[in-house]
């Protein structure tokens, strides 16, 4: 099939690129370069040995997108493209409802006109909000706390207005838990830009030794260890999901919500423990106050993915650690040229 991938220079969209190419299709990227890299595009053409094609324009532009869709007719799009900073969107959430849900109301009009009729969208665990239960299913109530989450639920609820107006079309709306590790090959991998808000790139910094110190947002919830406690899940299992789900959409109608997590809780401590065996020295940490708006505890019910997609997470916490360890001692600053 012929697919397009918002975000294909992004993180996840890289990691997915590899997946789809090889289960054999083809596929376009559509990047603004706002938070992804040109390197990681060539370094999966590398790794895959195919010559992909990085279409460098902004989703929000409906004529650039038309040129793309007239060219490459693609067949199904994943959507990737979108800002991702909770504590950003808090201080600017006009650009957040600007990229996320205007950014997706453009595409799907362009998708409309063009006769492209299925999507896998990037959702997020964050639509669930404060725990009602745990782990949360996909029938858990959704309430998302800050402009983020609800650009995530918005972009949702679109994609059932969007399908429902016509019975070829079908999305799929996949709710990330917490996608961490890179490809084990250590060509590509997480590059954030500036201070990562996130655990696991953090940890990877001061580990590399390019941050002092770990930073535990609270000793003090009511977790094993009193640590926050997550449910992350290899970013190369994340990506099959996807593949997966490109297979789902042939033979549904309408839209459909889908948790990807592996069901497992893991402590930040935890974490620390188990990339300190990965890395092979001690990371240097500092208990400090709770991050503000940061819940205990989540983690995930994937019996769906099981059951709609054939899906559960393979990938275990040593190979999440090993992984980033490769990726992140190999490339101490990224795609950026080797400062050291
Ligand atoms: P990322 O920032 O690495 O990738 C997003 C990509 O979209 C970037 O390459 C960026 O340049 C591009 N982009 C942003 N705005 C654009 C625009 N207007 N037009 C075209 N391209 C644009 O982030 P990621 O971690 O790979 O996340 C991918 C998606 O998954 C996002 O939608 C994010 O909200 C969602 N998600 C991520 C996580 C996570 O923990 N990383 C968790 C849940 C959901
Ligand atoms: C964050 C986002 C969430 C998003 C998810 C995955 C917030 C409030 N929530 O959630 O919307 O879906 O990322 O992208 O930002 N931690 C530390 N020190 C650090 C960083 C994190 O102790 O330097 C702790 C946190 O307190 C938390 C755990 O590590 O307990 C995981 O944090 P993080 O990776 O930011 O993910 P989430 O909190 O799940």
């Amino acid at each position: 099939m012929k697919i397009l991938i918002t975000g294909g220079a992004g993180y996840i969209g890289s990691h997915t690129l590899v997946e789809v190419i090889k289960a054999g299709h083809q596929a376009v990227v559509v990047d603004s370069l706002v938070n992804g890299h040109t390197e990681a595009v060539e370094r999966v053409s590398k790794l895959t040995g195919s010559d992909i094609h990085l279409a460098v324009g902004d989703i929000r532009d409906k004529s650039f997108l038309e040129s793309i869709f007239t060219e490459f007719a693609p067949e199904a799009v994943i959507h990737f493209a979108g800002l991702k900073a909770v504590g950003e969107s808090v201080e600017n959430p006009m650009a957040y409802y600007d990229v996320n849900v205007n950014g997706s109301r453009v595409l799907l009009e362009v998708m409309q006109s063009q006769n492209c009729h299925r999507i896998v969208f990037s959702s997020s665990a964050t639509v669930y909000g404060e725990p009602q239960y745990l782990p949360y299913d996909e029938n858990h109530p959704v309430a998302p706390i800050n402009p983020y989450g609800r650009t995530k639920l918005m972009v949702e609820q679109m994609l059932g207005d969007w399908s429902a107006a016509d019975p070829e079309r079908s999305a799929i709306s996949l709710r990330y838990f917490n996608p961490v590790g890179a490809h084990p090959s250590g060509l590509i991998g997480e590059d954030p830009r500036g201070r990562p808000n996130n655990l696991m790139p953090f940890i990877a910094q001061v580990a590399v030794g390019t941050s002092s110190e770990l930073q535990i947002f609270g000793g003090d919830y009511d977790t094993r260890d009193g640590t926050g406690e997550r449910d992350y899940l290899h970013v190369v299992d994340l990506a099959k999901a996807h593949v997966l789900s490109l297979n789902a959409l042939a033979d549904q109608e309408g839209h459909d919500v889908i948790n990807i997590g592996t069901g497992h809780g893991v402590t930040v401590k935890e974490m620390v423990k188990a990339f300190e065996i990965a890395c092979a020295h001690s990371i240097n940490t500092r208990t400090v106050a709770r991050r503000a708006g940061d819940l205990p505890c989540f983690f995930a019910n994937s019996e769906r993915a099981q059951a709609r997609l054939g899906w559960a997470a393979k990938l275990s916490l040593t190979d999440m650690c090993r992984d980033t360890w490769t990726w992140q001692s190999q490339n101490p600053s990224g795609y950026k040229a080797r400062e050291y």
